[in-house]
């Protein structure tokens, strides 16, 4: 009986290939229930004889078995362990690396610089930080205009230390139409407009993507921070039916070619006549754009003869085309980072 045992529990745990098998094996002979534990429970029901005889030889084994263990355990655990967590299983599906993307923003500024480049613009960026000359005086926009209100501007503060003092209301009267006067975010990409024609002879047509800001509070459809493009086209004989053309292509090529658009009669400063640009969206008439033919005070701010040169401009909220594009309710989607969001593009 004891050397049956033997036989069969020295080879098993020879055999063993790692250390679940052979703890099984511990269990099998040494555990509670084991074979060989029993085996020497038994011991008490056998006459004096057979256990003087058998008991020292379980004993024996009892101590060899375990010796075994233990001994098969180290080889497990130096010659095999490693190994084992280093193989490559080459049947082992791969692990998926996720790759992020472009913010949905991106993707269609993106997608309307392509569209104005097929048509021959070019694409232009500029200084989020203006001062009013570029924002407003040189916009023809008057200093008693309401959108230089605190509430629609964010004003930035200076100091002497940046060279740029602190203006007290009499001081800002003489900066008016001063070109390095306070400064502000721009509340429009139109401010490039004046700063593109300034050092760039027409004829020429460009495009200004970028971010803006307006000091209000925020809503489903209003931010403090949002994206326009802005368009500006001058030449000898640019007229508003090129832009209606230029518009048309534009939006059909963002929203498909059975859009339906019109203009309609808009007051800006900055142009003359000028347009609002509504386009149809589920039924309903939609504000995109604003726009027009420059204003003549506007070419004369950059030195053009109003005579030679004319042309129009626009203003487009990308932010509210992507919207539209994406059926997005709410513009703080957009800059909440929420990746259950982001993820849908
Ligand atoms: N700058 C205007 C705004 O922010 C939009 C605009 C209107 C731009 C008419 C233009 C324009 O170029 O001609 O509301």
């Amino acid at each position: 009986m004891i050397e049956q045992i033997k036989k069969t529990a020295v080879l098993n745990i020879k055999k063993a290939l790692d250390l679940k098998g052979l703890e099984d094996l511990r269990i099998k002979y040494l555990g509670r229930k084991g074979e060989l534990t029993r085996m020497l429970r038994g011991l008490k029901d056998l006459s004096l004889a057979e256990r003087r005889r058998v008991g020292p030889a379980a004993q024996h084994l009892k101590k060899e078995l375990e010796r075994l263990i233990a001994e098969k355990k180290n080889e497990l655990i130096t010659n095999y362990q490693l190994p084992i967590t280093s193989r490559f299983d080459v049947t082992r599906p791969g692990h998926r690396i996720k790759l992020g993307h472009i913010h949905p923003l991106t993707k269609i500024e993106e997608e309307i610089r392509h569209i104005f480049l097929s048509l021959n613009f070019s694409v232009v960026e500029g200084p989020e930080v203006e001062t009013e000359y570029y924002n407003f005086d040189a916009l023809n926009i008057p200093p008693d205009h309401p959108a230089r209100d605190m509430w629609d501007t964010f004003w930035l503060k200076q100091s002497a230390k940046s060279g740029l003092f602190a203006r007290s209301d009499l001081q800002r009267k003489s900066d008016l139409g001063q070109k390095n006067g306070r400064l502000l975010l721009r509340t429009h990409t139109s401010p490039m407009q004046i700063r593109y024609m300034e050092t760039h002879n027409p004829p020429f047509q460009i495009i200004v993507p970028g971010v803006v800001y307006r000091h209000e509070a925020s809503d489903a459809t209003h931010a403090f921070q949002f994206m326009q493009i802005e368009g500006l086209m001058v030449g000898k004989d640019v007229s508003l039916a090129n832009f209606k053309y230029i518009i048309e292509v534009f939006l059909k090529k963002l929203f498909g070619s059975d859009l339906e658009f019109r203009l309609v009669p808009h007051h800006y400063p900055f142009v003359e006549p000028g347009v609002d640009v509504y386009m149809k969206f589920s039924g309903k008439w939609l504000e995109v754009a604003g726009a027009g033919m420059v204003h003549r005070k506007v070419f004369e701010a950059v030195k053009y003869n109003p005579y030679e040169w004319q042309g129009f401009a626009f203003g487009f909220g990308l932010t509210r085309l992507a919207m539209i594009k994406y059926n997005i309710p709410d513009i703080r989607l957009f800059y909440s980072g929420d990746l259950r969001f982001i993820e849908q593009f």
